[in-house]
């Protein structure tokens, strides 16, 4: 079993990575030293698991021997949309988006690495008076809330992945902003202090991602933050994006759906482009796109 490539096949490209990771495990278990990928159906599964040169392959092996098994098991489906991935996204051994299996923080799918365009715009238009509580769900490496932190009273970024919170955490520490925190909490089970505190949140492809785990739990975690007559700047994938590259695609039905029950008014939703990223970019190369992922801009006020 020496030199053994397995061929994996992924049917579900959605989440391929998961679909795959017991097989690989179980593959590595009988010795293999290499795993490449195929497609079946003609449908693409993700790049990191398209066929590996020999020193990609030597790096699969040696992270499946030493974290699969651990990290993977997709014996919790829900435990791994609501924590493992991000776990993995951070750290870089969950990467669907890279030809190579490791990712860095670099280059995670939605990082631009520059403030959010859609904040940048809505704070420069005045929306907030300087004297708001402000909070961002899912701050990831903490951009964000250095910008708004120029807008608000106070910042709290909330964030599930330690390493995401490092970094938020310095990304504060860099730009010597005084009034900007940063912790590390599920959203999906918010800390009492977060509960009706903030003026206003703002969330650029969080929500969307809560909501694979739990459309209502996901609904009353973006609302349950904000004070009544607060208000939610949201930012989520389109289903009239026609690739899947990303950002979830929803309606703006099942925007409504999920969040008017939650006690959020809708104010207004347009469509809109995602700032251009590293993965954004060469997807677009490989695909023949011309732009990044299209996706809605909607503007929320919490009246129950
Ligand atoms: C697609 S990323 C977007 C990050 C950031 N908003 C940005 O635009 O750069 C989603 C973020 O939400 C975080 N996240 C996902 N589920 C979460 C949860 N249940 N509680 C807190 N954070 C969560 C992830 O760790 C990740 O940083």
């Amino acid at each position: 079993m020496n030199d053994l490539v397995g061929l994996i096949a992924a049917t579900q490209p959605a989440e391929p990575w998961d679909f795959v990771a017991d097989r690989l495990a179980a593959l590595a278990d009988a010795g293999a030293r290499a795993v490449a990928s195929g497609t079946i159906g003609g449908v693409r599964t993700a790049p990191s698991l398209g066929l590996c040169t020999a020193q990609e392959a030597e790096a699969i092996s040696e992270l499946l021997r030493a974290q699969l098994r651990e990290r993977l098991r997709k014996s919790d489906q829900e435990e791994w949309l609501r924590r493992r991935k991000w776990l993995g996204f951070y750290e870089g051994w969950h990467a669907p988006h890279l030809s190579c299996a490791r990712g860095t923080l670099e280059l995670l799918p939605w990082r631009s690495g520059k403030p959010t365009t859609a904040l940048v715009e809505h704070l420069a238009s005045g929306a907030l008076d300087g004297s708001v509580s402000a909070i961002e769900l899912g701050c990831g490496t903490g951009e964000n809330l250095v910008c708004l932190a120029g807008a608000a009273r106070a910042v709290t970024g909330v964030d599930i992945a330690p390493v995401a919170v490092v970094a938020a955490q310095e990304a504060i520490t860099r730009s010597r902003v005084q009034n900007a925190r940063v912790l590390e909490a599920d959203l999906l089970a918010p800390p009492d202090e977060l509960q009706g505190a903030f003026d206003f949140a703002f969330d650029c492809q969080t929500y969307q991602c809560l909501r694979q785990v739990s459309i209502v739990a996901a609904g009353a975690a973006v609302a349950g933050v904000l004070r009544l007559g607060g208000t939610l700047l949201l930012l989520t994938g389109n289903a009239d994006e026609p690739e899947e590259r990303g950002p979830v695609r929803l309606t703006r039905r099942e925007l409504e759906d999920g969040l008017v029950p939650a006690g959020l008014e809708l104010v207004s939703c347009d469509p809109f482009f995602f700032d251009e990223t590293e993965a954004y970019r060469v997807q677009a190369e490989e695909r023949g796109l011309a732009r990044p992922p299209r996706g809605w801009r909607s503007l929320w006020v919490r009246v129950r």
